[in-house]
């Protein structure tokens, strides 16, 4: 069994009971935040790119807790330079941890570190695959629609959390199809309340997608969702 808590926006914690990772741990600044960085306890910590809505505290949360970040090479190369423990991987590729495995899927998107005066390249955006407790999870991350979700679905994804918001990442309209492409057991949408720019209905998603034959879960942050 996993269960996946919402802590706002896009951060999630994965747990099998054992072991638990976090993705895109943005709580600081995050106006969703239903806790701090400080109240994170995780084996690994899973950046999907550097834009700070997805790094967020994922520096501080590793040196603290002492865990790996888990990411691309350059944006791992990023964390390194601030005295974090890294396990650099890249698109494509996967390894195994103590807590199940991580493969990087690819993101249509953007990754920097958006500085005062400069602009640090962080590598490609990516996605996870996360197979834990038996269950196989893709962490889309901030990505556009393309063709080869449907290459991912071929995995057998028992849950897909996809971004809905519109603006920086897929739609709703785009979500749908997605999700057709991927074929998951369960969608939860993300990434679609945050921000004004962003603000989207995911109960009326989560209806379309019951008409695609496809369960939706929409998770409140705070909330979460036990897989089996
Ligand atoms: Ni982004
Ligand atoms: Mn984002």
């Amino acid at each position: 069994m996993l269960t996946l808590t919402s802590l706002g926006h896009a951060c999630y914690t994965l747990s099998d009971g054992a072991h638990s990772v976090i993705f895109d741990p943005y709580l600081k600044d995050n106006p969703e935040a239903v806790c701090g960085p400080e109240d994170v306890s995780v084996d690994a910590i899973l950046p999907s790119h550097g834009h700070s809505d997805h790094l967020g505290d994922t520096i501080e949360i590793a040196t603290r807790l002492g865990c790996p970040v888990i990411a691309a090479f350059e944006l791992c190369m990023y964390c390194a330079r601030f005295g974090c423990e890294v396990a650099p991987l890249h698109i494509g590729g996967g390894r195994t941890f103590d807590f199940g495995s991580v493969k990087l899927t690819q993101a249509t998107h953007g990754s920097a570190v958006i500085g005062e005066t400069l602009i640090e390249y962080t590598g490609p955006a990516v996605g996870f695959l996360v197979k834990m407790g038996g269950l196989t999870v893709y962490y889309a991350g901030d990505t556009g629609l393309f063709g080869d979700m449907k290459l991912i679905g071929d995995e057998g994804i028992d849950l897909a959390v996809l971004p809905i918001g519109d603006c920086f990442t897929m739609g709703p309209a785009d979500a749908l199809k997605a999700a057709a492409l991927i074929r998951p057991k369960v969608v939860v949408p993300t990434h679609y309340s945050a921000f004004d720019v962003i603000q989207q209905d995911a109960t009326a998603f989560a209806v379309e997608l019951g008409k695609q034959g496809v369960r939706c879960e929409v998770l409140k942050p705070g909330q979460d969702l036990s897989i089996a």
